[in-house]
């Protein structure tokens, strides 16, 4: 078993500032870490639930895949984040097991880890995001 926890839960918003607001004044929720994702054009705020995140996502620029995604589908679930221990190792049993990846190899992801995307098609329609703490 390579899924070790889920990690976060992410969410594409268009306003992160009434989001943060959403989830503090009806749950209570605040914000544990908080980052700018430069590479993937998107603002990030991370709720701790548990030993898992809710990630609150916002686009920071017009090119990025968040912003493309706001515009088709609208706000709502984006992907899921499942911890692994070893995220080569993961991405690799993805790769032979005829998935399809959207990284090749693993990268920095926010909070110092190490990620990797594996594509929806091919996994039942839920972009899956690898992260090694
Ligand atoms: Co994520």
């Amino acid at each position: 078993m390579q899924l070790t926890e889920i990690d976060h839960v992410a969410i594409a918003v268009n306003d992160l500032e009434a989001a943060i607001a959403y989830y503090h004044d009806t749950f209570g929720c605040t914000v544990e870490h908080r980052e700018v994702v430069e590479s993937d054009g998107v603002e990030e705020a991370l709720l701790k639930v548990a030993d898992s995140y809710v990630q609150l996502l916002t686009p920071t620029r017009d090119d990025s895949p968040v912003a493309k995604y706001l515009a088709n589908k609208g706000e709502g679930l984006h992907h899921i984040g499942y911890r692994v221990d070893d995220c080569g190792a993961a991405l690799e049993s993805v790769k032979a097991n005829g998935g399809r990846v959207i990284d090749e190899a693993p990268r920095p992801g926010s909070r110092g880890t190490t990620v990797a995307f594996v594509h929806p098609k091919g996994a039942f329609g839920t972009l899956i995001e690898l992260v090694q703490e």
